[in-house]
């Protein structure tokens, strides 16, 4: 069993500005992770909801790659702007956001 409601995983990794591969810090993954965790603060959802910066996540051309378990769902191109949908629908309720997520077979409608 795991201890937390959801568990979030948000790849803040950065890179050097000439690294090809580039990074999730230069697409705003600290500002996703600071909205996201203000949200469950304000929410009262400490202890239930957990909210964690990572590593590299090796879906660097997909940044700001984020993982939500325990559903285990892949997010990718998440930007600020995105951060309140995916807070409210996944994080809260359980719903994933479909039109975010990466790790849908090729081919699958998006
Ligand atoms: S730098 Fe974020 S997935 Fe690699």
């Amino acid at each position: 069993m795991i201890p937390y409601e959801r568990h979030v995983f948000i790849c803040t990794n950065q890179r050097d500005p000439s690294n090809p591969k580039g990074c999730c810090a230069s697409k705003d993954a600290d500002e996703v992770r600071s909205r996201l965790k203000k949200l469950a603060f304000d929410a009262g959802l400490r202890g239930r909801i957990r909210i964690n910066s990572a590593g590299c996540l090796d879906r660097c051309e997909d940044g700001v790659t984020i993982v939500v378990y325990p559903e285990a769902v892949w997010y990718g191109n998440v930007g600020p702007e995105d951060v309140d949908e995916l807070f409210h629908e996944h994080v809260l309720n359980g719903r994933p956001v479909e039109r975010l997520r990466t790790d849908r077979p090729a081919g699958a409608d998006r």
